[in-house]
């Protein structure tokens, strides 16, 4: 039985690291692992413009433990008013490496993302054009859709037609949750590829209500039935490089979560390696897990890998479950896959 793997050092390609007292909070989990994270811009208000990626960058730069290499990399929240030049530019410099679409409404703070992706044509065409990626929120807001179809509905009605009216545009589908997501993926060229989330290869829309109702498993896009994990973690151990790491790791504070109206958000970070090991030693597909985690990215991304490297090994004692992180602003509860995890970042 293999109990030791050894990875170049991982990526995360999608994590909400906030601002304030939160980000001080949650950042060293991430730092401690990755050498890199795609961070999201939906702040309040959010990361919009070259400037304020530029301030955002600044804060989580002064948060990183010291002497830590970490590298956070930008990205910009897109809507309506935004100029097709000051994305070029902020691409250019190589601040951002990605700007993030948000149908208005999807998730948490959405509310000023697209109304209408046909809005927002000459930034995607100058996107496209410089080979600048668009990572997507992929669901559909209609309140008439079920919110368990909202991922294939919005492949169907926006996605493909978005990417026939702009063929060069490179995608990145977010946090496929869905077998029509990996087969959409799968079945497209190099200019698509998907983040699968940690939580959504453990569990499935059971988990969220097992026993009364779990809030800590609420996330958007929302778990779905078993047979939609089981093809994601096939995607995740195929080796198929369209699939990457995107933990999707989104602290909120317990108050918010425990909530008659709680928010969207798990958060994974501290854990996520220790999970992803267990899932591919499931799959019997150890071999696989460094691609996924380490080389496929920054493969889609253009950017080298990671020097250094990170090992886990399989031990006898469980890792000592740490359920909650307390903040200055209250307790935050770390994603629980359900049963123990053998695997130590060492
Ligand atoms: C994210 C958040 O809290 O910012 N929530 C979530 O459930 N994934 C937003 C997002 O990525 O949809
Ligand atoms: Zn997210």
């Amino acid at each position: 039985m293999q109990t030791q793997v050894t990875l170049r050092r991982p990526d995360d390609w999608h994590l909400h690291l906030r601002d304030g007292e939160l980000l001080k909070a949650v950042l060293p989990a991430t730092t401690q692992h990755f050498a890199r994270a795609l961070v999201m811009p939906n702040l309040v208000p959010p990361v919009v413009t070259a400037a304020d990626a530029e301030s955002y960058r600044q804060q989580i730069q002064r948060a990183i433990p010291p002497a830590s290499p970490f590298e956070p990399l930008m990205t910009l929240y897109l809507t309506e008013a935004t100029q097709p030049d000051d994305v070029a530019e902020a691409a250019q410099s190589g601040l951002i490496k990605a700007v993030k679409l948000y149908p208005a409404g999807a998730t948490t703070n959405s509310d000023s993302g697209v109304t209408d992706v046909t809005r927002v044509t000459a930034v995607l065409e100058k996107m496209a054009e410089i080979g600048l990626p668009l990572c997507v929120h992929g669901e559909v807001t209609d309140a008439d859709i079920d919110i368990f179809d909202r991922e294939a509905v919005f492949i169907e009605k926006v996605l493909d037609p978005l990417r026939r009216r702009i063929p060069g545009l490179r995608v990145v589908m977010e946090h496929v949750t869905t077998i029509e997501g990996v087969n959409y993926v799968s079945e497209n060229d190099q200019s698509l590829a998907a983040t699968l989330t940690t939580h959504h290869l453990m569990i499935n829309r059971n988990h969220i209500f097992a026993g009364g109702i779990r809030p800590h498993y609420y996330c958007l896009p929302i778990a779905k039935r078993e047979q939609h994990r089981l093809a994601l973690r096939a995607a995740a151990v195929s080796g198929d490089s369209s699939f990457f790491l995107g933990t999707d790791s989104a602290p909120h504070l317990d108050d918010a979560k425990e909530s008659a109206c709680g928010c969207a958000g798990v958060y994974n970070a501290p854990n996520t390696l220790s999970c992803l090991a267990h899932v591919f030693e499931e799959e019997g597909a150890l071999d696989k897990l460094e691609g996924f985690v380490s080389l496929h990215g920054p493969a889609f991304y253009g950017l080298p890998v990671n020097t250094d490297s990170i090992t886990l090994e399989k031990r006898s004692t469980p890792l000592a479950a740490d359920e909650k992180l307390q903040t200055a602003s209250g307790p935050l509860t770390v994603f629980d896959p359900g049963h123990a995890l053998y695997w130590h970042v060492v």
